[in-house]
């Protein structure tokens, strides 16, 4: 008896060394965003016979994104992997290969895993860069046998549900550096977002030097929420942000938020002022107290420097202008400054966003407020959902949450998981215009580090990038939950605790 399981035993270990056992299937690999087809061949590659990166595309953002990779991989498995060394043939590579003909989206990827290697293939460079993000969950959730990663064989077939899946930090309430909002920009990378929009301005805080006017960042930049230092990025640093998040196939959209949340801009230019009297700088949380003058030449000199200068540090096709809550500006004010931003940013070839407001909104606009005038938002053409009962990652999980506000009520993980963009369209009735995807903001009122910006941002966000990537059939909360709890302690590993 004791013989027959020492050689069952035996067999069960040959087995297991060349079939991968269930829990190592790729289709259970806690993927997260989920991708749309995933067939399991139930083989595996051992990490160690991967030797290099082969590939013919000639292009910065690969290049880079194929360095970062390197680095990843040498962390996570402790092997050296080359890119484009001279190749004996035998050795196993990763191959990248951009002339997959596929006709579906732009970020459609196939990701192959077999036992003589690994094919990524795309029309695009985005979708390259999408299936290599896959890679890495790949990597990051296969166990270890014998101290060495085996990585699950299949095949996975993706695409996007929405082509905007945007993340928005407020840098204005309070400052956080290019160092915070590079690592923010590494996390969103590994989770499919592929825009970051920076809000820069606001009554608290300007956070961007602009050459022509110096004083914004002397005064406007110099405090923060509760009186603290505040700080901003020097152009420079902005352009380094910009092309950082490019490498990562993130498009930064910076935000300049007029005619209201101008505080800061105001204190720092007497002249922007009706009265021609500064305000004090201003360090509550309230809103809708301020407004830029619509009676003054100076204000349209002052918003076409403000958005010329950021328009050619900006790589991306979008620029936000704002437009929410601002109470003290009159309807004909509003527009007359809001058109005359449009014309600026519009000569810089780029297409404004606005939030929505009940007077006058862009071409696209960004769907907030879910008390809003609806037949406001009807004249968009386009629309970023961020309703803040869902998305808002600043408001508090439930009546323990240490920070955030819940003027939109509480948002538990499960509540900023479980909703469909296309459901709340057609309960507001706006079945006619396009929904460009979803974004999800963190406000920064209470939170000052960023582990105070993490506690309210992971581990909800993680559940954005799901429903902004994976069809609503396959998103399912039971299966969502099981997965997010291995992303937890990915995430702890990265020291991001998420509190809930
Ligand atoms: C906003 O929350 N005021 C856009």
């Amino acid at each position: 008896m004791k013989c027959f399981y020492i050689i069952a035993s035996l067999i069960f270990v040959n087995c297991s060394t060349n079939t991968v056992n269930y829990d190592q299937k790729l289709e259970n690999i806690p993927f997260i965003p989920l991708p749309q087809v995933i067939e399991s061949s139930n083989l595996f590659l051992s990490v160690s016979e991967l030797s290099s990166i082969q590939t013919e595309i000639k292009s910065e953002r690969i290049e880079a994104a194929l360095k970062d990779f390197t680095n990843f991989w040498e962390q996570q498995t402790s092997n050296e992997i080359v890119i484009n060394p001279n190749l004996n043939n035998s050795l196993k590579s990763i191959h990248l290969d951009l002339d997959y003909n596929s006709e579906t989206s732009k970020e459609f990827y196939q990701l192959e895993i077999n036992e003589k290697g690994i094919i990524i293939k795309s029309n695009t460079e985005e979708g390259l860069y999408r299936g290599l993000t896959t890679l890495k969950q790949v990597v990051i959730f296969s166990s270890k046998t014998n101290n060495i990663k085996r990585l699950a064989t299949g095949t996975i077939n993706d695409f996007t549900n929405y082509e905007y899946r945007g993340a928005m930090l407020d840098v204005a309430r309070h400052f956080f550096d290019i160092d915070d909002v590079k690592r923010y920009i590494d996390i969103l990378s590994l989770y499919k977002f592929n825009f970051l929009h920076l809000h820069l301005t606001d009554d608290q805080g300007w956070r961007i030097e602009i050459k022509k006017w110096p004083q914004l960042t002397v005064i406007g930049g110099a405090k923060e929420v509760g009186g603290t230092d505040g700080g901003f990025f020097t152009q420079t640093e902005y352009k380094e942000l910009v092309n950082y998040a490019h490498e990562k196939f993130i498009t930064i959209i910076p935000e300049i938020d007029v005619p209201g949340h101008t505080n800061a801009a105001l204190a720092s230019y007497a002249e922007l002022n009706c009265n021609g009297i500064s305000p004090n700088i201003y360090t509550g949380i309230e809103v809708g107290f301020s407004s830029l003058c619509a009676q003054k030449k100076v204000t349209y000199k002052f918003l076409e420097d403000v958005v010329d200068e950021i328009s050619l540090l900006t790589k991306g096709p979008y620029f936000h202008v704002g437009g929410d809550e601002s109470y003290v500006t009159s309807d004909e004010d509003f527009i007359q400054i809001i058109d005359s931003v449009f014309s600026y940013v519009q000569k810089n070839n780029k297409t404004p966003i606005t939030w929505d407001n009940n007077v006058k909104t862009g071409e696209i606009n960004q769907l907030w407020n879910e008390g809003s005038d609806f037949m406001a938002i009807k004249k968009s053409k386009k629309i970023i959902y961020s309703p803040a009962s869902k998305t808002y990652l600043d408001m508090k999980y439930d009546s323990l949450s240490k920070y955030g506000l819940s003027w939109a009520g509480y948002s538990s993980v499960r509540n900023a998981y479980e909703w469909d963009p296309k459901i709340l369209s057609t309960k507001l009735n706006l079945n006619e215009i396009e929904i460009l995807g979803i974004e999800a903001p963190v406000w920064t009122e209470t939170v000052s580090s960023f582990d105070e910006l993490s506690y309210l941002v992971f581990p909800r966000l993680l559940g954005h990038s799901e429903v902004g990537w994976t069809s609503k059939d396959l998103r399912k909360w039971e299966d969502y939950n099981q997965r997010l709890k291995k992303h937890k302690i990915h995430l702890k590993s990265i020291n991001i605790e998420s509190p809930y």
